[in-house]
C-alpha cells in the first residue's frame, strides 16, 4: 500500500473567539488530487497555511513524508509546492526573473532553471510574455504565473488554494489539465475551492467544509450517496409556510429542505413521478413559476449536510 504524502491529524486553530479550523483530519496520496471545498470563511486557507507551517496550529499533528511539520523545516520545505491565494509575485519583475528568484530558493540554478523556466511558461501559455513586467499582467496571468513558481521544482506534494479565480475559461481548462497531468505524475495535490464544478472534475476526493470543520469526505460518488437515491426539487411560486408543512405531511417520503415564501426545496425520492407532486400542488391552488430537478450532485450533499444553498 500507498504511504500518504500528507498526513493531518485533529488539527485546531483559533483566531481569538472565532475557532477557525475544528478537529480536522484527512490524508493525500502520491498521484491523488484531495479537494477542501467549501464556501468563503470556511477555513481552507488557515488549513493551507498550518501546513505549509506559514501558521503554527493550536492542536493537532501534520506529517509530509512521514516527517512531522514543525515550525522550520526546510527539508520539507523543499518537497512542497505552494501557490497562495493571495499572489506572491515581485510586480517589477518579469516572468523570467520572478522563476528565477523562487528557483533560486529551491537550490535550482544554471541549465536546470532555464530548462524549467522555459517548460513551465510554455505549459501556463506564458511565453511570449516572457520579458514584460508582471505589474502590466493581468490578473489571470498572474495566477498562471504563480502555478508555474510552485511547479518549478517539481514538488512532491503541491498545496494550491484556489489557483483559478479570476481566469478565463480557456486558461481555466488548461490549469485544470495541468494539475491532472502533475498528478498523473505522482505528486499529491490538495486543492481548494468554492467551485463546485471543479471539485466534481477535478478532485479524486474531496471534503465539503464549513465553518471549520470538515462535514464529509470521500470520493465524488460516495459523497452523493449521502443524499442517497434522491431528487431535489426548486420550485418557484408563492407559499405560506403553515400550508406548505401540511402539503408535505400528506405527501410520503418528501421533505422540505429550505423555505422561502417566493422559493421551496423538497427533497424527493428518485422514483416518484414529479407531475405527481406538482399535480398536487396545483390542486391545491398554486401556481408554478419556475420548477428545477437536480440529481444527486454536490450542491444537493452540501445542502442536506448544512441546510443551506452552496453559494459560489
Ligand atoms: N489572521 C486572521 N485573524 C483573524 N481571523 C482570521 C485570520 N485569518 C482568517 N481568519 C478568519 O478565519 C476564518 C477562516 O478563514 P479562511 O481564510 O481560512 O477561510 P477560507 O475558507 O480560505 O475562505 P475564502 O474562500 O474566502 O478564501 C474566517 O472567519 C476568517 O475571517
Ligand atoms: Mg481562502
Amino acid at each position: 500500500m500507498t504511504e500518504p504524502v500528507l498526513i493531518v491529524e485533529h488539527l485546531h486553530k483559533a483566531f481569538d473567539s472565532l475557532q477557525a479550523v475544528k478537529d480536522v483530519s484527512f490524508r493525500v496520496n502520491p498521484g491523488e488530487i484531495f479537494g477542501l471545498l467549501g464556501p468563503n470563511g470556511a477555513g481552507k486557507t488557515t488549513t493551507i497555511n498550518m501546513i505549509c507551517s506559514l501558521l503554527p496550529a493550536d492542536q493537532g499533528a501534520i506529517t509530509i513524508n512521514n516527517m512531522p511539520v514543525s515550525t522550520h523545516n526546510s527539508s520539507l520545505r523543499q518537497r512542497m509546492g505552494v501557490v497562495p491565494q493571495d499572489i506572491a509575485l515581485y510586480e517589477e519583475l518579469n516572468a523570467l526573473d520572478n522563476l528565477s528568484f523562487w528557483g533560486g530558493l529551491y537550490g535550482l540554478s544554471g541549465e536546470k532553471l532555464k530548462s524549467r523556466q522555459k517548460e513551465l511558461l510554455s505549459k501556463v501559455g506564458l511565453q511570449d510574455r516572457a520579458k514584460e513586467p508582471v505589474s502590466r499582467y493581468s490578473g489571470g496571468m498572474k495566477r498562471r504565473l504563480n502555478l508555474a513558481i510552485g511547479l518549478l521544482h517539481d514538488p512532491d506534494l503541491l498545496l494550491l488554494d484556489e489557483p483559478t479565480v479570476g481566469i478565463d475559461p480557456q486558461a481555466r481548462h488548461q490549469m485544470l489539465d495541468l494539475i491532472r497531468a502533475e498528478a498523473n505524475k505522482g505528486t499529491a495535490i490538495l486543492y481548494t475551492t468554492h467551485y463546485m464544478d471543479e471539485a466534481e472534475q477535478l478532485c479524486d476526493r474531496l471534503a465539503i467544509m464549513d465553518h471549520g470543520q470538515l462535514l464529509a469526505m470521500g470520493s465524488l460518488s460516495e459523497l452523493e450517496t449521502l443524499v442517497g437515491e434522491r431528487r431535489i426539487l426548486k420550485i418557484g411560486g408563492t407559499f405560506d409556510q403553515d400550508w406548505v408543512n401540511k402539503l408535505i405531511s400528506t405527501l410520503s417520503d418528501v421533505q422540505l429542505l429550505t423555505f422561502d415564501p417566493a422559493q421551496i426545496t423538497l427533497s424527493v425520492p428518485f422514483d416518484m413521478a414529479i407531475g405527481q407532486i406538482l399535480t398536487v400542488l396545483q390542486e391545491q391552488g398554486l401556481v408554478v413559476e419556475h420548477l428545477d430537478i437536480k440529481n444527486p450532485n454536490l450542491d444537493s450533499v452540501f445542502l442536506k449536510l448544512t441546510g443551506r444553498e452552496f453559494k459560489d
